[in-house]
């Protein structure tokens, strides 16, 4: 992009759409990511399948609270023609959805693979890739009618580079739970999708993914975090807090040249 046009992207992406944000799934990292981009004054529309009206009371930045399940394309369709229509242009989608089993939760997640069966494993591709196409999608499209640029964020995890270390979810020698082979594939599919719709719709829309780690919580039990820990250099698991950085560098307006990207925020245990 020549030196007028990086000038046009930046005035576009800061005053025309005042830096709005979309932002879907409202969990743990939804959260996080409010947070986060609340200190580049975006202000915020949440989107997710559950009612969870008190995050207005809790976080200033968010204006609009949506309901929309994202695996129904027609109702993905439907909530982004909206928002487009209501604002001037929201310039930046995050993608924070998830169905998984959370670490410390005795939930049916973590199954060995004679009992993953195929539909579990079709739903979850269509909980976890087939949502962020959809959402991807219709930003993109709303877009393009609008003629301005933006920005993507989808959340993947470290296990998009890695493949999980079972150890790490059994306290015991025997190995009886084990991560699901969807999980592996869904999240390195996010990272396909992060490539494919940064060199497709480049340069009008930056597209990035981040890949975290397990984030700290009170559930979590000390034989995780310990063998968690264990296997990462930082010899720690990572705090919430410690995201908001790697998410505002990905989201921030004034950051131009990085698309395509994997930001892995994991303390290292990719490496070893
Ligand atoms: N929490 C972690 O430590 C961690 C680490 C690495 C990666 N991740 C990944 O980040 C993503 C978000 O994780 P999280 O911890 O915030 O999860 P979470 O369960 O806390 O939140 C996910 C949110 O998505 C919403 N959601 C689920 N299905 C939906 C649908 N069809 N339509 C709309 N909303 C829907 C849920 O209601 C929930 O509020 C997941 O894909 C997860 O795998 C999480």
């Amino acid at each position: 992009m020549e030196a007028g046009l990086l000038k046009e992207f930046n005035i576009i992406m800061k005053k025309e759409n005042e830096n709005i944000a979309i932002i879907f799934g409202l969990g743990l990292i939804g959260q996080i990511a409010i947070e986060a981009i609340s200190e580049l004054n975006f202000r915020i529309i949440g989107i997710d399948i559950k009612q969870e009206k008190e995050l207005f009371n809790k976080y200033n930045n968010l204006i609009e609270y949506k309901l929309c399940d994202a695996t129904d394309e027609d109702n993905v369709m439907t909530t982004m023609n909206k928002i487009f229509s209501d604002y001037k242009s929201p310039n930046l989608l995050i993608n924070a959805l998830g169905v998984d089993s959370k670490v410390g939760t005795e939930e049916e997640g973590f199954k060995n693979l004679a009992n993953q069966d195929g539909t579990s494993f079709n739903n979850a591709l269509v909980q976890g890739i087939s949502s962020y196409f959809y959402t991807s999608k219709f930003f993109v499209i709303n877009h393009k009618k609008s003629q301005t640029y933006g920005k993507i964020l989808n959340i993947a995890s470290d296990l998009s580079v890695i493949a999980p270390d079972h150890r790490i979810y059994n306290e015991n020698e025997a190995i009886s739970k084990f991560k699901p082979a969807h999980y592996s594939v869904v999240k390195h599919a996010v990272v396909g999708l992060t490539k494919y719709f940064s060199a497709t719709f480049g340069p009008d829309i930056i597209t990035n993914s981040l890949s975290p780690s397990g984030i700290y919580q009170e559930n979590m039990s000390e034989d995780f975090i310990k063998k968690l820990s264990s296997l990462t250099p930082l010899k720690r698991v990572m705090t919430r807090e410690e995201l908001i950085e790697p998410i505002k560098f990905l989201c921030n307006p004034e950051n131009t040249f990085t698309t395509g990207h994997n930001l892995i925020v994991d303390g290292g245990r990719s490496v070893i």
